[in-house]
């Protein structure tokens, strides 16, 4: 178990309806930490009846956080954010422990979740009617915003808080109680940031966390009518499944799902910014995120230079226990996480590549050594499938064209990244990307201010920015006719 100065923050319980419903270790789920296989703690394995009594009292508790106003609700979800800062060690320290990345890491995730419940608590207050113009001069129309309602939020294990908040932040601002279904394998910090929650003084109906195994809780989402909503960030096959799920009510979906982001080096680059950004991108969380580079595609005249100065900056990474001083990849999740990044190397090599830099550190248990492959290929399965994990495939290309057509071959189309110097060419290829998000001369794409979210099978919606919150939100239009003059 971590240290914590409040060691009433590691909750082995879920919330449902206001009630902490403590874990069996007889029947609960054991949560372990990755870096030694040390127990963290247990949490209930949560089914239908857990699920249904939150979606009740979810339902119940509706009504009248709708009908406070929008700078009351607010006001306590700026507490909210007021409270994750205030306890950011213990935090960190819990997302260290169950989900291994470097407490800096941790730290800064913890920042980053805060931001989004700073920045929706403001948005809130900015949810507003608005009139549109009238056919007839008796009659006018107002476009209202309402609450779309309880809403199912399915996070996965690689952001434990931050996914939370980008979720919860705007559905609670907006007006909607929220059901929250953590990763089985990181549920500590989703039960922290809900502790924090009831400590703000956000009414018990609100919030619930509901741990157990995802299909049972996910089918049970899908099949109520009362639950109004879904949002889920994880694979595509899971997305895709809840979205079927979810056809026979109607329900709106957000889904954030798998990509295999491209970051292109043209030969105009700046190849010390280029490389740094690529160990932003490539390497932050070990390389397990969603928007990570999964292919590097640098041009033929720069490929050794770009190779030899990222190789460098690689050959310093450090694998060890994310609570360690000095470590800078911290574990992989599980053991079947290092088996598809031990496959992904062993096809590529297989198939011709080579490895061109290691970083250094641990390589067993949950370990994985941060590596940059040379003469990758489009028919190696780093090319088409997500590897999540620490490896830097290098491909080459000779030309835009080419390269364009690399990046665009894939069904995905969450991030991508470029670096040119050239302004006609930073317009064409950004508009040519098909991503949701672009990135020219930067490795950093999340940040509240600005929408998230993929196209083509990467996803649907968008989180963060202006956006996020309309998520949340139904559009009615009130019409009022017969007004005299
Ligand atoms: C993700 O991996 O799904 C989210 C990454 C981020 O917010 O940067």
């Amino acid at each position: 178990m971590p240290q914590l100065r409040d060691p009433s923050l590691l909750r082995e319980a879920a919330l449902v309806a206001g009630a902490w419903l403590a874990a069996d270790p007889g029947t609960g789920i054991a949560v372990d930490n990755p870096a030694d296989g040390s127990l963290v703690g247990h949490v209930p394995a949560c089914g239908r009846a857990e699920t249904q009594a939150a979606i009740d009292a979810a339902m119940a508790a509706w009504p009248e956080w709708r009908a406070r106003t929008a700078g009351e609700r607010c006001a306590l979800v700026e507490r909210w954010h007021a409270l994750v800062l205030e306890n950011l060690p213990d935090l960190a320290r819990i997302m260290t422990a169950e989900q291994g990345k470097p407490l800096p890491e941790a730290e800064g995730e913890i920042r980053y979740s805060a931001s989004f419940i700073k920045w929706f608590a403001e948005e809130g207050r900015r949810v507003g009617a608005r009139n549109v113009t009238s056919p007839e001069r008796d009659r006018r129309i107002i476009v209202l915003a309402e609450p779309v309602g309880p809403s199912a939020i399915i996070t996965p294990w690689n952001f434990p808080a931050a996914m939370i908040t980008r979720k919860c932040a705007p559905a609670l601002a907006a007006g909607c109680p929220v059901i929250i279904k953590p990763s089985e394998f990181t549920p500590f910090t989703a039960l922290a940031l809900a502790d924090l929650a009831l400590r703000a003084g956000i009414p018990p109906g609100l919030v619930h966390v509901v741990t157990g195994t995802p299909q049972e809780i996910g089918a049970t989402f899908a099949a109520s009518p009362d639950v109004r909503k879904l949002s889920f960030t994880g694979s595509t096959r899971v997305g895709a499944l809840l979205m079927r799920q979810c056809a026979d009510t109607i329900k709106r979906v957000s889904l954030e799902l798998g990509g295999n982001a491209p970051l292109i080096v043209f030969e105009d680059a700046d190849l010390d910014l280029a490389v740094k950004a690529t160990m932003v991108s490539k390497f932050r969380n070990s390389g397990q995120t969603c928007v990570c580079a999964n292919r590097i595609l640098v041009h033929a005249a720069i490929h050794d230079e770009f190779a030899a100065r990222l190789g460098t900056a690689v050959a310093a990474l450090h694998a060890a226990p994310g609570m360690e001083a000095g470590s800078t990849i911290g574990p992989l999740i599980n053991a079947a996480a290092v088996a598809k990044v031990s496959a992904h190397v062993a096809d590529a090599l297989d198939k011709g590549g080579r490895i061109l830099a290691a970083g250094g550190g641990r390589k067993d248990g949950n370990f994985a050594r941060a590596v940059v492959i040379a003469d990758a290929r489009t028919d190696m399965r780093l090319a088409s499938e997500e590897t999540f994990g620490p490896v830097a495939p290098l491909f080459r290309f000779e030309d835009e064209a080419q390269a364009l057509a690399m990046a665009n071959d894939t069904p995905y189309g969450l991030a991508s990244y470029f670096y040119t110097r050239d302004l006609s060419r930073a317009f064409r290829v950004a508009e040519a990307l098909e991503a949701g998000m672009v990135a020219l001369n930067t490795g950093s794409i999340a940040m509240e201010m600005a929408p998230f979210g993929g196209i083509k099978q990467s996803g649907l919606g968008r989180e963060g920015g202006t956006a996020g919150i309309e998520e949340y939100l139904e559009t009615k239009a009130f019409h009022i006719g017969g007004l005299e003059r």
